[in-house]
């Protein structure tokens, strides 16, 4: 639910739908980002796992959404990326998170999917990785590596991430990843979030995946995730 920021609900089962990237009528993060995630679903994490003045880390920020939300919820917030679009992201690369261990009171992270995207032309950008390559999540699992260092014991991360199917050939990103993260964090859930304004959802896409016997792309994952000490 998101009609006004008076009626935000939270969301009750593990399908998440959110026609617009924004809510209320501030905007949260910039929705012409490539790859900007639906600030309603940092709005439910946000109220689920954190609570005023803790410290909310996004090691890969992009347009600032995680920002936004948190500051608007009264948490304290670090975002970091490489491609740098506001004055209050820090330039930093995801593997190596400049925070002391066990500092963090929740995570959120909406990483590439892949190299189907462009962020910027900086040579360390993960999406310059194809997920077909295993480096792809040898690369994700470094950064889990360091969410897992920085956050709390049994604090909470939530990860976004979708599969591909390009050229005939289907890579399960989301399952790969998910291999990767469950060596560190205990699975609280997973979510399945609606995807919405991609470029192949046009009715020549649709008629192509009838046609050439494929399937568009109709969700991501959201594994929400707690670092177990035990
Ligand atoms: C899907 S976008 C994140 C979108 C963001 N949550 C928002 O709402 O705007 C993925 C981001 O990962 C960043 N990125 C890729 N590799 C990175 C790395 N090694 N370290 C930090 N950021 C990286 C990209 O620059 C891009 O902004």
């Amino acid at each position: 639910m998101q009609n006004s920021k008076k009626e935000l609900i939270l969301e009750s089962t593990t399908l998440w739908d959110f026609p617009t990237q924004n809510y209320g009528d501030k905007p949260h993060g910039d929705n012409k980002y490539n790859g900007v995630t639906p600030a309603f679903i940092i709005w439910n994490l946000l109220q689920r796992y954190t609570k005023e003045n803790d410290l909310v880390v996004d090691p890969m920020c992009g347009s600032g959404t995680t920002i936004d939300v948190a500051k608007e919820l009264n948490r304290k917030v670090i975002g970091y990326d490489l491609n740098i679009l506001r004055a209050d992201i820090i330039k930093n690369d995801a593997r190596m998170l400049p925070l002391q261990d066990n500092t963090a009171d929740f995570v959120f992270i909406d990483s590439p999917y892949s190299d189907n995207i462009r962020y910027s032309d900086d040579n360390n950008c993960i999406g310059k990785i194809s997920c077909e390559n295993p480096m792809f999540f040898d690369e994700l699992e470094k950064v889990a590596k360091e969410i897992y260092r920085i956050l709390k014991p049994n604090k909470v991360m939530a990860w976004l991430i979708g599969d591909q199917w390009i050229k005939k050939k289907f890579t399960p990103t989301g399952f790969l990843l998910y291999q990767r993260l469950e060596k560190y964090f205990e699975t609280l859930d997973i979510i399945c979030v609606t995807r919405h304004n991609q470029t192949s959802n046009t009715n020549i896409w649709h008629d192509r995946a009838r046609k050439y016997n494929f399937y568009l792309r109709g969700f991501k994952y959201l594994f929400i995730m707690r670092k177990n000490t035990c």
